[in-house]
Order: structure tokens, then C-alpha cells, then sequence
């Protein structure tokens, strides 16, 4: 038996359709996990909920959009139906807008607030309210990014979101540690998802540095973190934010010159 071992376990996957959300998905299923899949896109969830129910745990596919949080409420709910009982809920859910902050338009600020930072309040609250219902403990995961720990430049925006979703995250451990849930982030630097290959072939995104190629992570390398932290190997982990950028953030700035 693995040491991960999440057998019997019922998890949700919010933004599970692609990248990461989907190999953390296949990572969960793959230690035993029984994955339930939600996303904005019902098509991709229930390719990826195939995926898990070919290595023979349960799974479905949810079509919801996590901005709404009446939406989320009844996710949430069939997700604990459809998992047979949640224990891990991971939202992933998130993407960056590019513009400094001395022309970065009204709009643009309230959506990169929505699709980072309002949603994980929607998502948590009713995960949390599902297990203090059936008095049960849970383990919740959320994908910030560096560029909430350190300053974004041209991309303020979605680095205040990211910011502010780390802040949210030490909170909610705090709060729900009676409950027995615990609360963690893991912050991406730079990551080989389809979506941001097609961002950086289409100009929309800047094509990463070369001082950063040997740093990107394949959507793995963050599902890895994220199974570690919704197990039972992390008991005693809460309120805490690992960054998994192949080191790029800790190396003294002068060394890249
Ligand atoms: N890719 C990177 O380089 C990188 C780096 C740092 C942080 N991140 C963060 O990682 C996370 C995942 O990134 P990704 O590239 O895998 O994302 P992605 O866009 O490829 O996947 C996100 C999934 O979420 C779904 N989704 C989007 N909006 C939704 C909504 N409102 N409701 C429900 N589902 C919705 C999409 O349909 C998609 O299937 C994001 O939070 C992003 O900010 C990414």
C-alpha cells in the first residue's frame, strides 16, 4: 500500500477539466481517490471524469461557473452525492490579465478579483459548511501563484488576487481548525499547461526568459504537491503556501545577471 493512500476517499476537483486540475484529478484517483470533476466546461469535465473511472474509482462531471456562488452552493452538494462523501476539495480555478497598473482598466481589475480571489471565499465556505454538516474533517487545497508573494509587474491585478487568496487561506485554517479542516495553497511559478502554451504561442502571455526554461513545471509537478498536502501525510500542515517554481524565487536576483 502507498503512504499516499487516499483509497475510499472522496474528493472534488473545481477547474478539473484541463492542466493542472486535471492531473491533480488523475494524481487523486490514481492513490485511490474516488474524483469528482467541476468546471466551467461540462465537455472537458466529462472527458476527465472518464479518465478516473478508467482506473476504476467513481467520478462526475459538474458543469458550473464558480463566480456565481449560488452556483457553487449546489455544486458542492451534488459533488458530495456523486463522491460519496467529500474529504478533499481543490480549486485550482484562476488566470492572469496583463496591463500596469498606471492604465489597467476598471474592468479587467474586477475580473482578475473574480476569477482568483471571490470565488475561493465561495468554494471554501460551502466546503467547509458541507463538513462541519456531517461532522466530518477536510482537507482544502487552492492554486495561488508567485506572483502573489512578490511584485508582478504588469500584471498587478491578478498578483493582488493571488495576494489576497494567500491571506484567505491563513484565515480559513485558522477558523476551521476546530472542525478538523485544514487549509493550504500551492504557488506555481511558471507551468506547462495546454492554456498557457497556447498564450505564449499566440504573444498573449510573454514566452518565458531563458533563465527560466529549466524552471518550468509540467501540471504534475502541482498535483504532486497538492496530493501531498490533502493527505493524511500532512495531518498537522495548515495555513501554509508551497511554492513549486524549480527554485527560480530563491535565487539572489544579481545571480541571474
Ligand atoms: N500555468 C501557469 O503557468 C500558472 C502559473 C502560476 C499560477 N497558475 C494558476 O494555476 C491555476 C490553473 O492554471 P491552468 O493553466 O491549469 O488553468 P486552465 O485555464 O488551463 O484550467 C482551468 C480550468 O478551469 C476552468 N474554469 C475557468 N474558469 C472557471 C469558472 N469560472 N468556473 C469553473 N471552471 C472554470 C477552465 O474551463 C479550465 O478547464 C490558476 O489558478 C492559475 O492562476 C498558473
Amino acid at each position: 500500500m502507498s503512504i499516499l493512500d487516499l483509497s475510499g476517499r472522496g474528493a472534488l476537483v473545481v477547474g478539473g477539466g484541463q492542466g493542472m486540475g486535471r492531473a491533480t484529478a488523475l494524481l487523486l484517483a490514481q492513490a485511490g481517490a474516488n474524483v469528482v470533476i467541476l468546471d466551467a466546461d461540462l465537455e472537458r469535465a466529462e472527458k476527465v471524469a472518464s479518465e478516473i473511472e478508467a482506473l476504476g474509482r467513481k467520478s462526475g462531471a459538474i458543469a458550473a461557473d464558480v463566480t456565481r456562488s449560488d452556483a457553487v452552493e449546489s455544486a458542492v452538494a451534488a459533488a458530495e452525492q456523486a463522491s460519496g462523501g467529500l474529504d478533499i476539495v481543490v480549486n485550482i480555478v484562476g488566470g492572469a490579465s496583463w496591463a500596469p497598473l498606471l492604465s489597467v482598466d476598471d474592468e479587467t481589475w474586477e475580473r482578475d478579483f473574480a476569477v482568483n480571489l471571490r470565488h475561493h471565499l465561495y468554494v471554501g465556505r460551502s466546503a467547509a459548511r458541507n463538513w462541519i454538516d456531517h461532522d466530518r474533517p477536510g482537507a482544502l487545497c487552492v492554486v495561488a501563484s508567485v506572483s502573489g508573494m512578490f511584485s508582478s509587474a504588469r500584471h498587478g491585478a491578478y498578483g493582488a488576487a493571488k495576494a489576497g487568496l494567500l491571506s484567505f487561506v491563513r484565515t480559513a485554517a485558522e477558523e476551521w481548525w476546530p472542525h478538523g479542516i485544514r487549509v493550504n495553497a500551492v504557488v506555481p511559478g511558471a507551468v506547462r499547461t495546454p492554456r498557457m502554451e497556447a498564450e505564449w504561442a499566440a504573444g498573449t502571455t510573454p514566452r518565458p526568459a531563458d533563465i527560466l526554461l529549466d524552471r518550468l513545471a509540467d501540471p504534475e509537478d502541482i498535483g504532486g504537491a497538492i496530493s501531498f498536502l490533502v493527505s493524511d501525510l500532512a495531518k498537522k500542515v495548515t495555513g501554509q503556501s508551497i511554492i513549486v517554481d524549480g527554485g527560480w524565487t530563491t535565487r539572489f536576483p544579481y545571480a541571474l545577471t
